[in-house]
């Protein structure tokens, strides 16, 4: 995989003292991947918080988005310039299209990715809530390969075998967003079951779940106790019972589905 296999989530964390402290404090725990973007108003505390740490800066994977209502020409290239003043890095690993809304116009918003990977401002392309269809577009159009699709996946939101397809095509990793379902998840029968007989915790549970689909989780922690529970995970594996018996839950929703999301179509 291109993505390092779990990364920390930063949505929400707004504090920007503790955000850039839960950055610091991730990577000291040996987290390598950090997802922002320029939606969450917290780059700035993103790019202390990794600066801060005692880790070099190659070694560390930094993620942000471009807004969807940035994404005409002119404004990807402009405002991603202004995400890397807001981190002050030189350059972020991978620049995802944050939502295929707003401004997004393929045949315009994607050469501009490539512009961007051109002139060495971020080493990798990526794309968040593509469904196939959109992802294959997106593979003839740019340049680059695209590194990794961020899309919603958890336990009540299994990944959909013709995105794994899809992803596969074109050679991007599947980075799973929101692995908690904001903690809905940690609550499901199935994943406390696993978890009691296991004895670990339900957040290790989605997280082992998603490692055995070869996803890169990114999950949202802030403290200490949070972000060393969810690292921990890394060496969980669950058995081929266990990943069915997640399998197997019924309920289903999606937790992230603003107006005009694509798969509404
Ligand atoms: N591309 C997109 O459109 C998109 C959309 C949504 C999210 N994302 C990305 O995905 C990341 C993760 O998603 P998310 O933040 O929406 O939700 P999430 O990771 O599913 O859930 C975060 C919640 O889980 C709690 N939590 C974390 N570790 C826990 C543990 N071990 N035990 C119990 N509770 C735990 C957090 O609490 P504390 O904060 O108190 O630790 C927070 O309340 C985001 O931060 C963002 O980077 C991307």
């Amino acid at each position: 995989m291109t993505v390092p296999r779990l990364g920390l989530g930063t949505s929400g964390n707004d504090d920007p003292e503790q955000c850039a402290e839960s950055v610091r404090t991730a990577l000291e725990f040996g987290y390598r991947h950090v997802d922002t973007a320029q939606m969450y108003g917290n780059e700035a505390a993103v790019g202390r918080g990794v600066r801060g740490a005692d880790v070099d800066r190659e070694d560390v994977f930094v993620a942000t988005k471009v807004h969807p209502e940035n994404l005409a020409r002119e404004d990807v290239l402009a405002t991603a310039e202004a995400s890397l003043d807001r981190l002050a890095l030189d350059y972020v690993d991978l620049l995802y299209v944050h939502w295929p809304l707003g401004a997004y116009d393929p045949a315009e918003t994607l050469p501009a990715f490539d512009a961007l990977r051109d002139r060495g401002l971020t080493r990798h392309v990526g794309v968040s809530n593509f469904t196939p269809d959109l992802l294959r577009e997106a593979a003839e159009l740019l340049e680059a390969p695209i590194a990794a699709n961020q899309v919603e996946i958890h336990p009540l939101l299994p990944p959909r075998e013709d995105l794994v397809a899809a992803c596969e095509d074109v050679g991007a990793d599947l980075v799973a967003y929101a692995p908690f379902c904001r903690r809905d998840a940690l609550d499901v029968p199935e994943v406390v079951a696993v978890a009691e007989r296991r004895g670990i915790s339900p957040a290790q549970v989605c997280l082992a779940w998603l490692l055995a689909k070869d996803c890169a989780p990114i999950p949202k922690a802030t403290g200490r106790e949070h972000l060393a529970d969810n690292w921990a995970a890394l060496d969980l594996e669950l058995t081929d019972e266990d990943v069915a018996r997640l399998d197997g839950i019924e309920e289903r929703y999606r937790k992230f589905d603003p107006d005009g999301s694509p798969w509404q179509d």
